[in-house]
């Protein structure tokens, strides 16, 4: 989502990249996600850090429904409510235990995270499914120069030879998301990821001279 637009959904994860029973990092402008999956196959995200003493959740692990800390194994569930503290097995936690949650929405092939109220449904990619995702060290702008074009409120950039859907990750990275039409050939996914590539390195370029202005 670029910055200042009026959206509130982020994409922040292709939905191949997480599987049932897995966690993964991910970020929003308000700071780092534990996004996970649980085994039958729902995705919850919330703030990557553990309300005991701050461990990183996207350390932990699935089991069933619930995402655990790493650290002493504290068990949250998709709301964010802590089910179970293994030091105190008959123990109900109380409900002031939890984890800050955000809403989540799945569509396309994306992960979307909603930043606040969430204004509708994610943004519809008509057509077009994920390839892969990049992450580049240059922000939407450098991004949007080095492509020639700027990218849509939904964060959709479409030029010539690519269509890339991006986030911004924090101040000077972006998250890339590269988009192919649904029955692109295995030639044009190959050009595709390239072109990507490409245009990954000349933003860099770009944000490594701005910021040595
Ligand atoms: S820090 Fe997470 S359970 Fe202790």
């Amino acid at each position: 989502m670029p910055s200042g637009t009026a959206s509130s959904w982020v994409p922040v994860a292709l939905s191949s990249d997480l599987p049932s029973g897995t966690v993964m990092p991910a970020r929003i402008p308000a700071g780092p996600l534990a996004l996970w999956r649980s085994q039958s196959g729902h995705v919850a995200a919330s703030a990557d850090r553990c309300p005991h003493r701050g461990m990183s959740l996207s350390h932990g692990f699935v089991r069933g429904e619930t995402l655990s800390c790493i650290y002493h194994g504290w068990s949250y569930g998709q709301a964010g409510n802590c089910l179970r503290i293994p030091a105190h097995p008959g123990l109900t936690p109380p409900e002031a235990i939890r984890t800050v949650t955000h809403p989540v929405a799945e569509a396309d092939g994306v992960i979307w995270i909603a930043v606040g109220e969430p204004a509708g449904t994610p943004p519809a990619l008509a057509g077009l499914v994920p390839l892969r995702s990049l992450a580049a060290f240059a922000g939407i702008a450098a991004i949007e120069a080095a492509a020639g074009t700027r990218a849509n409120a939904a964060g959709l950039l479409e030029a010539e030879d690519i269509r890339l859907l991006l986030s911004s990750a924090r101040e000077g990275e972006t998250l890339i998301h590269v988009l192919v039409e649904a029955d692109a050939s295995p030639a044009a996914r190959i050009a595709a990821a390239r072109a990507a590539e490409g245009l990954r390195r000349k933003a860099e370029d770009f944000q490594k001279k701005g910021a040595a202005r």
